[in-house]
């Protein structure tokens, strides 16, 4: 193998995201043909090595990963086209350009046929050499980036991959139910107290369907007045109101093949719930001042925090348009019902904002964990990682700690200690806070007076005479 590696001026050469220069290897039994070849290429700025025949050639290419095979047709040994082929079984990606006897058209045909990407008619004109490899290597460069960005875009779905944590029987049975559903067009009302991640969990409808190529366009029905909600959801044609300059699409056009999240819905007003009505009965509509009705394929999925039915009873929300809707119904179930869900929920949480915030944050407190499992969260699991988000920025070490909660969970926290006790504080006598902590520590230590006792720090006789005490006024049962 010889490697010329001139140093002229990079023509049309630029170098490789690798940032070494761009490689060629030219393979010819012929050894003028090869010098000439060789000089040529790297004038041209290209590095080059060259081979007098395919096994030869082989071997390099293992060694010397480049950009593009220039080969020579006719060889003894191993013609160009076998060359051709055995390299793009090793290297799918390489460029390939076959030299061929002046006017054997079939033998260029056939050559391309073999996956060469370019042919040049012998005797070689050096104009069209140059511009044959410049092309050649721009080919490989778009097949990289077309590769990179592939690969990058996987890499990105996998990581937005919508993921819907949970071991609890709750989850198990949510998640189910979104695999059940995800492929039908029907729409899906979702409902479930603030935080429960009733977004997620139309994300993932949408993920999960035959929809996933296509658009998931949210609306957030509560933000908007009525008139600007309805041109947001059909769109309007230029002159329709005030202001209407040009036409515009609206959000069921945008969606349209894919998924049309529409956010708390109960809170559309009634012109709307009747325009919505009809594109659920229908699947058409008309954009705001215009008569040209456009008819799409828009799954629908609904959500909302509010008590939908008791809005139908009270008249506020249409019977008719609920029906509709809740064709299929995805209760989301507070964190509260499933507080074995909470540890795994705030590891996650842990992991994610220890990373956002560049902590080093090695272990969570064991009170912190069971702190966490006994608060009821009304704000579900946003405010967990709220919680938690804040709980990572204040840590200075590497050890989540009771003191980086907030005072008030911490507090609520502790009540739910005590009520799991049964005592209430306040509310509750000294007698009776008494009588727990006896109680549970004697259980606690599997029946010992003299554990109970060393424990608590009061005398065994105290113990003693307390559970006679208990024993007959009938609180304590012994088994
Ligand atoms: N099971 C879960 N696993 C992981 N993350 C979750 C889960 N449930 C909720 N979340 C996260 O909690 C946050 C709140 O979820 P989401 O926005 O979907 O709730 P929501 O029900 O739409 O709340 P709201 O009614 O207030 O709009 C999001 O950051 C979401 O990623
Ligand atoms: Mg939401």
């Amino acid at each position: 193998m010889s490697v010329a590696s001139t140093v002229s001026a990079e023509k049309v050469a630029p170098k490789t995201p690798g940032a070494r220069r761009r490689r060629i290897l030219v393979v010819d039994d012929e050894p003028h043909a090869r010098r000439a070849l060789v000089e040529l290429l790297s004038d041209d700025g290209y590095e080059v090595a060259s081979a007098g025949d395919g096994f030869k050639a082989l071997g390099i290419l293992r060694e010397w990963p480049c950009e593009v095979l220039l080969t020579d047709w006719r060889m003894p040994v191993m013609d160009g086209i076998t060359l051709i082929k055995k390299a793009r079984e090793e290297n799918p990606q390489l460029g390939c350009v076959v030299m061929t006897a002046f006017g054997s058209v079939e033998s260029a045909v056939e050559a391309m046929k073999a996956g060469a990407d370019d042919y040049l008619t012998k005797p070689l004109n050096f104009d069209a050499v140059s511009l044959v490899l410049a092309r050649a290597m721009d080919r490989i460069e778009e097949r990289r980036e077309l590769t990179s960005l592939r690969a990058r875009n996987a890499e990105q779905r996998a990581q937005t991959r919508t993921k819907i944590l949970g071991s609890s029987p709750p989850v198990q049975s949510l998640v189910a139910m979104i695999d059940q559903v995800a492929g039908a067009r029907a729409t899906v009302m979702i409902t479930g107290e603030s935080g429960t991640g009733k977004e997620l969990i139309a994300r993932m409808l949408h993920e999960k369907s035959g929809r996933v190529d296509k658009p998931f366009v949210r609306l957030h029905c509560a933000a908007l007045a009525e008139s600007l909600l309805e041109s947001e959801l059909f769109g309007h044609e230029r002159g329709a109101f005030t202001g209407a300059n040009a036409r515009r699409e609206g959000r069921f056009e945008e969606a349209d093949g894919g998924t049309l999240f529409l956010d708390e819905i109960g809170e559309i007003s009634p012109t709307i719930q009747v325009k919505l009505l009809r594109f659920l009965q229908q699947r058409e509509f008309e954009r705001v001042g215009g008569n040209k009705t456009i008819s799409v394929d828009v799954r629908v999925v609904a959500a909302t925090n509010r008590d939908l039915e008791a809005e139908v009873k009270a008249g506020r929300f249409r019977e008719d348009l609920y029906f509709r809707l809740n064709v299929i119904h995805i209760q989301a179930p507070p964190l509260r019902a499933r507080p074995g869900d909470v540890p795994l929920l705030a590891r996650h949480f842990v992991a994610k904002y220890a990373q956002e915030n560049a902590r080093n944050i090695e272990e969570v407190a064991p009170e912190v964990m069971s702190t966490l499992e006994r608060y009821d969260w009304p704000g579900n699991v946003r405010e967990l990682e709220n919680v938690v988000e804040r709980a990572v920025v204040m840590t200075d070490g590497t050890r989540l700690e009771l003191r980086h909660l907030p005072a008030e969970l911490l507090r609520q926290s502790e009540r739910g200690l005590l009520g799991e006790l049964g005592v209430q504080i306040p509310g509750s006598s000294l007698a009776e806070i008494e009588r727990h902590a006896i109680l549970r520590t004697y259980e606690a230590t599997g029946g010992s007076s003299a554990e109970t006792a060393e424990m608590l720090g009061i005398s065994v006789r105290k113990v003693q005479y307390r559970l006679r005490e208990y024993r007959e006024a009938g609180v304590m049962v012994e088994d």
